[in-house]
């Protein structure tokens, strides 16, 4: 593609004998943001590792902002942003100093690097704290100042990797919010993420990785449409009757979340599921609190394309 930010192709890195990144290919366009969704060791900071130039692939061929990582990795890194899983600020000075620190540090001069702290705390909502220091920051503040380090020298291409771990709801929102502002200003956004709902609310294309490898790749729509259509929602009134429901109702493939008292299941004929669940519990005499026909999350999604079926019971 000409006009990719990002291109990759059967890129592989061994750890001894793991494989953390197996053949990956991945190609992300000019200005976009593009999601990389994937559990715990699926190979997503390696790929960033990689993609930034701080890790060598064994083999493949990977670009970024047109340049190759390997033998052009100092036009990439002039290129790119990089906010990693643990991020280097200084606990005792304040977010401004933080910033003008950090653009010193990138030789952008005293001037400069004073205007670029001062636009950066204002984009991203940080301007009225005053001279706070960073060890004072909530959760969601210091997430933000990460990510304004990691735009001070206004890279093309913006490498997030997992930006709201650890981060409470307040704070995931507010980092939500600083990333949507940077995709009107052109920069192209590749975050990774364990969290289905962030690349879902983030990303205009999703790769899903597994075990070093993509396994699939599509906007949101596109990776629930692949999963397999609707989802039928029972909630009984009462838990104990779980396992009696599952072994009658009319369904296959049947999720159960036994806080919730939620059964979950895909169906193909969203009306015959419908009635037929509903006349096998009349009939049982099994109340019902709540039965729903929905549109698959993208969890279900994920754990449709990595068949692990262990995780069902947690997300059904
Ligand atoms: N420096 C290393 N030495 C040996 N093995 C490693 C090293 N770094 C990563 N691995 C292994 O490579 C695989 C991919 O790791 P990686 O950190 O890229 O996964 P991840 O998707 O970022 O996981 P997480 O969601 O936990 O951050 C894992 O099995 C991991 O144990
Ligand atoms: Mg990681």
């Amino acid at each position: 593609m000409a006009d990719a930010a990002i291109t990759v192709e059967g890129a592989e890195k061994t750890y001894g004998d793991k494989k953390a990144l197996n053949g990956l290919d991945l190609t992300v366009a000019r200005g976009t943001v593009h999601g990389v969704l994937g559990p715990n060791g699926a190979g997503k900071t390696t790929l960033v590792r990689v993609l930034s130039t701080l890790l060598r692939p064994d083999a493949g061929r990977v670009e970024v902002a047109g340049h190759d990582v390997v033998r052009e990795a100092y036009a990439v890194r002039l290129r790119i942003g990089l906010l990693g899983q643990h991020a280097a600020l200084d606990e005792e000075l304040g977010g401004r100093q933080n910033l003008e620190l950090f653009g010193r540090l990138h030789h952008l001069g005293a001037r400069r690097a004073r205007a670029r702290a001062g636009e950066l705390l204002e984009r991203f909502g940080l301007a009225d704290t005053g001279r706070k220091a960073v060890r004072q920051y909530s959760g969601g503040m210091r997430r933000r100042l990460d990510l304004a380090a990691s735009l001070i020298t206004e890279p093309e291409v913006l490498f997030l990797d997992e930006p709201t771990t650890g981060l409470d709801p307040r704070g995931r929102a507010e980092v939500w919010s600083s990333v949507r502002s940077l995709v009107g200003g052109g920069t192209t956004v590749l975050l990774t993420t364990q969290y289905l709902e962030e690349a879902d609310q983030l990303a205009d294309r999703i790769s899903v990785v597994d075990a070093g490898r993509v396994i699939a790749e599509g906007t949101a729509d596109e990776l629930k449409a692949e999963a397999g259509g609707d989802r039928i929602d029972v909630v009984l009134r009462d838990a104990g009757q779980l396992g009696a429901a599952v072994a009658l109702l009319p369904l296959t493939g049947i999720g159960v979340d036994a806080d919730r008292r939620l059964l979950s299941a895909p169906v193909t004929d969203r009306m015959e599921a419908l009635s037929g669940v509903v006349r096998a519990l009349h009939e049982a005499g099994i109340e019902a609190e709540d039965v729903a026909l929905r549109r698959p999350t993208l969890d279900e999604v994920f754990l449709h394309l990595t068949g692990d079926d262990r995780r069902v019971k947690e997300t059904a």
